[in-house]
């Protein structure tokens, strides 16, 4: 399997990765009081044990009073969370792996079902959860600036903490999104505006802070989507030009790594041209771009939170894409959950030992 695209090296700054493959960053809710314990670590270096090649965090929150809706969704500041972190980073290097955290920071969010609340009210650009509904209160200019220190903050742990890169959370309806998206933004100072690129201004001024955290040889990666779970059929960006005029800035605030979320890679981005979200960012930019979305799965991942079973599915298509130079990494998300040795199988060319998805995997930490 040596031919395999998927299992060439790559290197970039502070990354050298043994393969492309790259666990996507998956919520657990594992985390009771926002603090990552042994039962988190091994899930992470399982997974840095059999053949992953960069492992990316679940979500983990910045230090907002309203960064989270979920007390079991981890925390990355404070003592006692970071301590957590450090162990977890420890014994994924130990392992052979490298991992860098997500960064995140929800914005306004649904009630937790449990009824758990932050201690103050959930913020975003105008308060708004979706174009219909208020469920937080609208960030002043000095809430917006003390987030930016604090996206800032937490990639400067990460550095410091021994992560080998950081991915910035600005996908799926969270805040970063919830200022992208004109359904979220209703803002008329500089925050807002009638295009992606006039709403892009608080993402570039958390990429500026967070480059300025690291410095120059530090990856800092950041996640977008055009879809929204408030809105799969929303488009930030209609055409090749706008998604230019979006993802340029980015690139030039500081971005090392574009990594462009979809529900199913294979779908193309625009009319008269098959590529998908990754091979725009990279064609547009140059800079390394890494593609998700239903990698050896026959189903999406929003529809799986509904139940919905999926089987294993070739990496034909996939391998195809990368061969052409698309996109540089892949991302692998339910297969990864649910089978920590996920990679070592493909390397090993073990088809018939994959396993499908079904959403029982979501309750358990293998
Ligand atoms: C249980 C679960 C939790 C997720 N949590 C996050 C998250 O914290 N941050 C994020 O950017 N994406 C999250 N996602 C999306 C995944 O990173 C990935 O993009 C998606 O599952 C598609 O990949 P897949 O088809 O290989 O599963 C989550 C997905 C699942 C299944």
């Amino acid at each position: 399997m040596t031919e395999n695209p998927l299992f060439r090296p790559f290197q970039l700054k502070s990354l050298n990765l043994k393969n492309r493959i790259v666990m996507a960053p998956m919520t657990r809710s594992f985390s009771p009081d926002g603090v990552p314990g042994t039962n988190v670590a091994e899930y992470y270096t399982k997974r840095a044990a059999a053949e992953v090649g960069l492992i990316l965090s679940e979500g983990t929150v910045i230090d907002r009073p309203s960064s989270s809706n979920d007390p079991n969704i981890p925390h990355f500041y404070g003592p006692s969370a970071l301590a957590g972190w450090q162990n977890v980073i420890h014994d994924v290097h130990q392992a052979g792996g490298q991992m860098g955290p997500q960064i995140w920071h929800m914005g306004v969010m649904d009630n937790h079902r449990s009824g758990w609340l932050p201690s103050t009210p959930f913020e975003g650009p105008s308060g708004l959860l979706n174009p219909e509904t208020t469920n937080g209160h609208t960030m002043t200019e000095s809430d917006i600036a003390d987030s930016i220190a604090a996206y800032g903050r937490a990639a400067a742990d990460a550095k410091r903490m021994g992560f080998d890169c950081v991915e910035i959370h600005g996908a799926h309806g969270y805040l970063i999104d919830q200022f992208f998206w004109e359904g979220t933004n209703h803002r008329t100072d500089q925050y807002g505006g009638k295009t992606v690129a006039e709403r892009n201004r608080f993402a570039i001024e958390v990429i500026q802070e967070v480059r300025r955290q690291v410095g120059d040889d530090f990856a800092v990666i950041l996640r977008l989507s055009q879809f929204k779970p408030q809105d799969y059929t929303a488009k930030l960006a209609k055409t090749p030009q706008e998604m230019e005029a979006w993802l340029q800035p980015l690139s030039d605030a500081g971005v090392d790594i574009f990594h462009c979320s979809q529900r199913r890679f294979w779908e193309a981005e625009f009319n008269g041209s098959d590529l998908n979200f990754a091979g725009w960012a990279k064609k547009i930019t140059g800079k390394v771009s890494i593609s998700v979305g239903s990698i050896g799965l026959s189903g999406e991942f929003m529809a799986a939170f509904r139940g919905e079973s999926s089987q294993p599915s070739s990496l034909d298509e996939l391998l195809r894409r990368m061969d052409r130079g698309d996109f540089d990494l892949a991302a692998v998300g339910r297969p990864l959950l649910a089978d920590p040795n996920w990679a070592e199988k493909i390397r090993e060319n073990r088809t018939s030992e994959l396993k499908g998805f079904s959403k029982e995997a979501l309750s358990i930490l293998v």
